[in-house]
C-alpha cells in the first residue's frame, strides 16, 4: 500500500462518518446511496435513503415499480433524471444482467444511470475492486495534493486527476480508500477554508507546502443562472385543480400547475388561459408568488387563482386531480409557492369572514 493511503485510512479508520449505506455488502444499496449523493449533501440523503429502501427495498423489487411511485419517494431530492435512470437501470438490470449487478466497471457502465463516477464507487464499495470513484469533493483533493493550478474542467487536467486517483487506490480496502478521501473533501478539504493543521495527507500536499490550498481547484467561471418569469395559475374547477404531468427534460414525469412564460412585467394571463388552456374564468386573482433556484436557472413566478365550472372539461394533454389526491402525486419543490397559495384560499374559501 502507498504512504498516502496508509496515511488516508488510518485517519478514516479514526474519523469515518457513521453513515447508513457504510459496513453493507449490498451493491443495490450502494448504487442507491451513490446515485442520491450525486449533486445532494450527504445529511440531505440519509432520510431519502432510508425511505427508498424501506419503499423499494431490491433490486427486484425497484424494477417493478412504476415511475410514478419512485418520483414520489424521490420528491424533494431534485435532479429527478437520477430517479428515472436508476429505475430504468434496475430494469435492465433484471432483463439483461439475471438481477445480479455486474462487478466490472467497463460492465456497469453500460447500465443506465451509471457513470463512470458511479461505477468505480459501485465496483470498490461493494465489490472491493480497486478502481478509483472520481467526484468533486475527490477532484478538490487531489488538485490541492497534485498542486494542479489549472481549470480541472480541462480535459486533459482532467485525465491528470483521474489518473492520480487511479494511481493512489491500493489493492487493499479500495472502497474505504474512496470514501476516505470523500470524508476528507467533506470534513478537512472543503472549498475555501481548508483545514490542513488537522489533515492526514497535509505530508503528500503540494498545495499545503505552496501555502495556497484555499485557492484550489481552478474552476471555470460560473455562468449566472438565466432568469425565467412565469404566471402560474391555480384553476380550480370544484374540488378538482388543473394539473399536467411534465413532458420537458426538466421536471419530466412530475406534476405541475399551467404556467405561462412572461415578460417581467406582465401582469394579465388572462389571455394566455384562454388561448392555450381554453377555458374561460368569470375572475382571476392574484394569489402570491413564488421563486425556485435550479442549477442553470431561476424561476419567478407570479401565481394567479381562478375558478371554471364545476363541469368544466380539462384541456387535451391536462387533467383536473382531486385536491385529495393531489398529495399522491409526485410534485416538485418548484411547485410549493403554489401549493401553499392553494392551501391558503382553501382555507379561506372554508371560513369565510
Ligand atoms: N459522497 C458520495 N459518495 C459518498 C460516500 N460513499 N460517503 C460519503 N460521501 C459520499
Amino acid at each position: 500500500m502507498n504512504d498516502l493511503s496508509r496515511a488516508l485510512l488510518s485517519w478514516y479508520d479514526r474519523h469515518a462518518r457513521v453513515l447508513p449505506w457504510r459496513n453493507i455488502r449490498d451493491p443495490y444499496r450502494t448504487w442507491v446511496s451513490e446515485t442520491m449523493l450525486q449533486q445532494t449533501r450527504v445529511e440531505t440523503v440519509i432520510p431519502y435513503y432510508r425511505r427508498f429502501l424501506e419503499r423499494f427495498p431490491t433490486l427486484a423489487a425497484l424494477a417493478e415499480a412504476e415511475e410514478a411511485d419512485v418520483l414520489k419517494v424521490w420528491q424533494g431530492l431534485g435532479y429527478y433524471s437520477r430517479a428515472r435512470n436508476l429505475l430504468r437501470g434496475a430494469r435492465q438490470v433484471m432483463a439483461q444482467y439475471g438481477g445480479t449487478l455486474p462487478s466490472d466497471p467497463a460492465e456497469l457502465v453500460r447500465i443506465s444511470g451509471i457513470g463512470a463516477y458511479t461505477a468505480g464507487a459501485i465496483a470498490s464499495i461493494a465489490f472491493d475492486q480497486p478502481v478509483p470513484a472520481v467526484d468533486g469533493n475527490v477532484i478538490r483533493v487531489l488538485s490541492r495534493i497534485d498542486g494542479l493550478r489549472e481549470d480541472v474542467s480541462l480535459p486533459e487536467n482532467r485525465k491528470r486527476i483521474e489518473s492520480l486517483a487511479a494511481s493512489l487506490v491500493p489493492p487493499e480496502r479500495p472502497g474505504d480508500h474512496n470514501q476516505a478521501l470523500m470524508d476528507l473533501g467533506a470534513g478537512l478539504c472543503v472549498p475555501g477554508t481548508p483545514d490542513c493543521r488537522r489533515c492526514p495527507l497535509a505530508g503528500f500536499c503540494d498545495a499545503f507546502r505552496a501555502r495556497d490550498a484555499a485557492d484550489l481547484p481552478v474552476l471555470p467561471k460560473a455562468k449566472p443562472p438565466r432568469v425565467l418569469y412565469w404566471h402560474l395559475i391555480l384553476v380550480l374547477s370544484g374540488s378538482r385543480v388543473l394539473m399536467r404531468c411534465r413532458t420537458e427534460k426538466l421536471l419530466e414525469g412530475l406534476w405541475c400547475f399551467p404556467m405561462a412564460e412572461c415578460g417581467p412585467e406582465e401582469n394579465d394571463p388572462a389571455a394566455w388561459i384562454q388561448k392555450k388552456l381554453r377555458l374561460s374564468p368569470e375572475s382571476i386573482s392574484p394569489a402570491g408568488f413564488g421563486r425556485h433556484v435550479f442549477t442553470h436557472q431561476v424561476w419567478q413566478m407570479r401565481i394567479w387563482s381562478c375558478r371554471v365550472p364545476t363541469d368544466a372539461a380539462a384541456p387535451v394533454g391536462w387533467q383536473f386531480v382531486d385536491l385529495n389526491e393531489l398529495s399522491e402525486l409526485p410534485l416538485p419543490v418548484a411547485m410549493e409557492p403554489a401549493l401553499d397559495c392553494l392551501k391558503k384560499l382553501l382555507n379561506q374559501e372554508e371560513s369565510p369572514v
